[in-house]
C-alpha cells in the first residue's frame, strides 16, 4: 500500500487499489511502519518492549507531562489518575464502522462505508496527525504466545496512555517480533488522537492533558484485518486490541476459520466435591461480567476462580470440546460499584500497578469511586478536576469511570487461565439488565435454543457508550457493538459450530440480576449471591438438578435452588420466576420485527425457535 504524502489527500479519493492483508514478515512490518509515518509525520518512532523498566519510563514522562497524576504510594504504589477530555469518556458506536466491501456482510446493526471512501477519508485526517508527537510501535499477542488459539497483532499509537495500557491489557513483548518474522500472520492497527503538536504552519503548540479531536473514527476492515481509530484516547476507542481486534476483526476471522470470537468472561467453578467446571459468559457492556468473573460465593464448600473479563475466543479442541482462552492479560474494569461488599475480589486486585481513568481523587492522594465505600470522603476532587463535596450533588467519579490492570494480579486468577489450548467450557450464560420478564436463570432446551435466546437478548444501555442510559435495545449475544459482520450471518455461524460439537456442545442459560419491583428496587440481591445461581447450573451441567419446563425453557424446580440465610420475601422469589404470557407474546412480536430487519440472512432455525415459541405461549 502506498499512502500519498500529507497535502495530497483530496485528489487520493480514487487513486489507490483495494488494500491488501498486513505484508510478512518483520521488513514487510518495516516497510508497513515507515509507511504510516510518512502519513502521520510523527516527530520519532519508538518500538515497544512491553518491560517494566518501559512502563516506568512511559510512566514517568506521563507524570512529568501534566498527563497522569501518581496517587500517594503508601495507598496505592505505582498507580496513576487520568482524567479525560470531558467529550471522550466512552465508546462512540455511532462513530464505529465495518467497512466490508459490500455493505449487507455489515448488516443493519453496523454502520458501514464503502472501504475506498473510508480509505481516503482516513488518509485526510490521519495526514500528519502525529506531527510533533511519539510514535509507539506495540506488538502484542492476543493469548499466550505462540498458543493454537492465539494471534498477534501491532498497534501504533501516539498515544503514551494507549502504549503503557496495552502492555497491562495485552502481552506485549519483542517475542511477537519474532514470530511476525517467522511468517505469522499479524493484524496491523493504527491509532491516533489526532491532535497534532505542530500546525500545518509548522507552528509548534503546547500539549494538553488529554488530547483528542472532536471528530473520531474507530474502523474496522474486516475483510483485509485492519484497524484505523482517530480522535480518542479512551480505552475501547483506542486500546485496539480489545474491542477493535479481539471482538470485530476477530468475529470476522472466527466466522472465516470455524471458531469464535465473544463478548464473554470466563470462571472455573469447582464444586464442594471438587468437581471443575468452566463457564463463559456474555453481558453487555457494564452488566456485570468483571463482577461475575470475580465472583466470591457467599455458600459453603463452593469455589470461582477468574480466567478472564470481558473476551474469550473459543474453538473446538481436538478432544472435540469447545476450548476457550482469555486472549487479554488485564482487566479494563468499571469503578462504581466496584467496593469491598459488591467485588472484594477486584478492590483487592487492584492494591497497586494501576490505572484509573476519570474516578475521584481523594486528599490523601488515593482514589475513590461512588460504591467504593458506603460513606465518601468528606472533600474530593472530581473526574473533572473540581472541588467535590457530599453536597455537591453530581458523581465524583463518571459513570463510566474504569481501572486498568494486569490479569495477574488478581488474587482470584486461576492457575489454568493462561493455559494455550485454553479451558473446556461446559456451560454458556446470557444475561443482560432487564427490570421486567426474563427470569433470574432459565435453561435452553438445547443449543438452537440456546443460539435463539442469545439472539433476542435485550439490554437497557449503561454508561458504557454514548448514549441514553435505560433505554431498552436489543443487544444479541452481547455483541451489537463488536460484532465485525451482519448479526444474522453470526447467528447461523453459531448454529453452525453447534452442528460441528454435536454433543460437546455446552449446555445454554439465560441469566438476569437486575429484575426489579414495581418499586423499583432489585428483587434478586446479586453480586456474591449469584453463586446460588451458579450452583443451580453446575448441577444441570452435573445432571443432578431438576428443572421445570416452561415455554421460554427450563427453570429451577422449587426449593433447588438454594436460598439459605438469604432474606428474601417469598413473593419476591415468585416475581423472579415470573414467565407472564402476555408480556413474552408482545416481545415475540417485537422479536419478529428485529428479526425482519435482517430479512431473508435469519437462519430458519431461528423463525423456527420463535414459532414454537409462540405456539407455547399460546397453549
Ligand atoms: P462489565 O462491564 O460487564 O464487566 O460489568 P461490571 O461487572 O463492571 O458491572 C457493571 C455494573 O453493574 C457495576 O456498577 C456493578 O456494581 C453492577 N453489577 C454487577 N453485578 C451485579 C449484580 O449481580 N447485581 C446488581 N444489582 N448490580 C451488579
Ligand atoms: P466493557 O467495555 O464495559 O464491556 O468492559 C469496555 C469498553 O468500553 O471498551
Ligand atoms: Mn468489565
Amino acid at each position: 500500500r502506498v499512502y500519498p504524502a500529507a497535502g495530497t489527500i483530496a485528489e487520493s479519493a480514487n487513486a489507490a487499489a483495494p488494500s491488501t492483508p498486513a505484508p510478512t514478515g518483520l521488513a514487510g512490518l518495516r516497510a508497513w511502519v515507515a509507511e504510516i509515518a510518512e502519513l502521520t509525520q510523527p516527530e520519532s518512532i519508538v518500538w515497544c518492549d512491553g518491560s517494566p523498566g518501559e512502563a516506568d519510563r512511559l510512566t514517568k514522562q506521563l507524570v512529568a507531562e501534566g498527563k497522569l497524576i501518581r496517587l500517594n504510594p503508601e495507598w496505592r504504589p505505582n498507580s496513576f489518575l487520568a482524567r479525560t477530555d470531558p467529550g471522550d469518556v466512552a465508546r462512540v458506536e455511532d462513530r464505529t464502522f465495518i467497512c466490508s466491501l459490500d455493505e449487507e456482510d455489515a448488516g443493519p446493526t453496523n454502520n458501514w462505508r464503502e472501504p475506498e471512501a473510508m480509505r481516503a477519508e482516513l488518509r485526510g485526517v490521519f495526514a500528519g496527525s502525529m506531527r510533533g508527537r511519539t510514535m509507539y510501535v506495540v506488538p502484542f499477542s492476543m493469548g499466550p504466545l505462540g498458543g493454537p488459539i492465539s494471534q498477534v497483532g501491532v498497534e501504533l499509537t501516539d498515544s503514551d496512555y494507549v502504549a503503557v495500557s496495552m502492555a497491562l491489557m495485552t502481552r506485549v513483548t519483542s517475542q511477537v517480533l519474532d514470530l511476525i518474522d517467522a511468517g505469522q500472520p499479524w493484524v496491523p492497527t493504527v491509532h491516533s488522537v489526532g491532535a497534532p503538536l505542530i500546525d500545518d504552519a509548522g507552528v509548534r503548540h503546547e500539549d494538553v492533558a488529554w488530547p483528542c479531536n472532536t471528530t473520531k473514527y474507530i474502523v474496522q476492515f474486516p475483510e483485509t484485518r485492519e484497524v484505523w481509530s482517530y480522535g480518542s484516547g479512551y480505552g475501547g476507542n483506542a486500546i485496539l486490541a480489545k474491542k477493535c481486534f479481539a471482538l470485530r476483526i476477530a468475529s470476522a476471522m472466527a466466522r472465516d476459520e470455524g471458531w469464535l470470537a465473544e463478548h464473554m468472561l470466563l470462571v472455573k467453578v469447582t464444586s464442594p466435591e471438587g468437581r471443575a467446571f468452566h463457564f463463559a459468559a456474555a453481558f453487555p457492556s457494564a452488566c456485570g461480567k468483571t463482577n461475575l468473573a470475580m465472583l466470591r460465593p457467599t455458600i459453603p464448600g463452593w469455589k470461582v476462580e477468574t480466567i478472564g473479563d470481558d473476551i474469550a475466543w473459543l474453538r473446538q479442541g481436538a478432544d472435540g470440546r469447545l476450548r476457550a482462552i482469555n486472549p487479554e492479560a488485564g482487566f479494563f474494569g468499571v469503578a462504581p460499584g466496584t467496593g469491598e461488599l459488591t467485588n472484594k475480589t477486584a478492590v483487592d486486585t487492584l492494591w497497586g500497578n494501576t490505572i484509573f481513568t476519570n474516578v475521584a481523587l481523594r486528599d490523601d492522594g488515593d482514589v475513590w469511586w461512588e460504591g467504593l465505600t458506603e460513606t465518601p470522603p468528606a472533600h474530593l476532587i472530581d473526574w473533572q478536576g473540581n472541588d467535590w463535596t457530599p453536597e455537591s450533588g453530581r458523581p465524583a467519579a463518571h459513570p463510566n469511570s474504569r481501572f486498568t490492570v494486569a490479569a495477574a494480579q488478581c488474587p482470584s486468577i486461576a492457575d489454568d487461565w493462561d493455559a494455550v489450548d485454553g479451558v473446556p467450557i461446559d456451560a454458556i450464560l446470557f444475561g443482560g439488565r432487564r427490570a421486567t420478564n426474563v427470569p433470574l436463570v432459565a435453561q435452553a432446551r438445547d443449543w438452537k435454543h440456546g443460539v435463539f435466546i442469545g439472539a433476542t437478548i435485550s439490554s437497557e444501555k449503561t454508561a458504557a457508550a454514548e448514549g441514553t442510559v435505560g433505554e431498552l435495545r436489543r443487544d444479541p449475544f452481547a455483541m451489537l457493538p463488536f460484532c465485525g459482520y451482519n448479526m444474522a450471518d453470526y447467528w447461523g455461524h453459531w448454529l453452525e459450530v453447534g452442528e460441528q460439537l454435536g454433543s460437546n456442545a455446552p449446555a445454554v442459560f439465560q441469566v438476569n440480576w437486575f429484575r426489579k419491583g414495581d418499586d423499583g428496587r432489585f428483587l434478586w440481591p446479586g453480586f456474591g449471591e449469584n453463586s446460588r445461581v451458579i450452583e443451580w447450573i453446575a448441577r444441570r451441567v452435573e445432571g443432578t438438578a431438576g428443572a421445570a419446563s416452561t415455554p421460554i425453557g427450563r427453570l429451577p424446580l422449587v426449593d433447588e435452588l438454594d436460598l439459605d440465610g438469604l432474606d428474601l420475601p417469598a413473593e419476591d422469589v415468585a416475581e423472579l420466576f415470573e414467565v407472564d404470557r402476555a408480556s413474552w407474546l408482545a416481545e415475540c412480536d417485537l422479536t419478529e420485527e428485529y428479526f425482519d430487519r435482517f430479512g431473508s440472512r435469519v437462519p430458519a432455525a431461528l423463525r423456527a425457535e420463535l414459532a414454537s415459541l409462540r405456539y407455547h405461549l399460546n397453549a
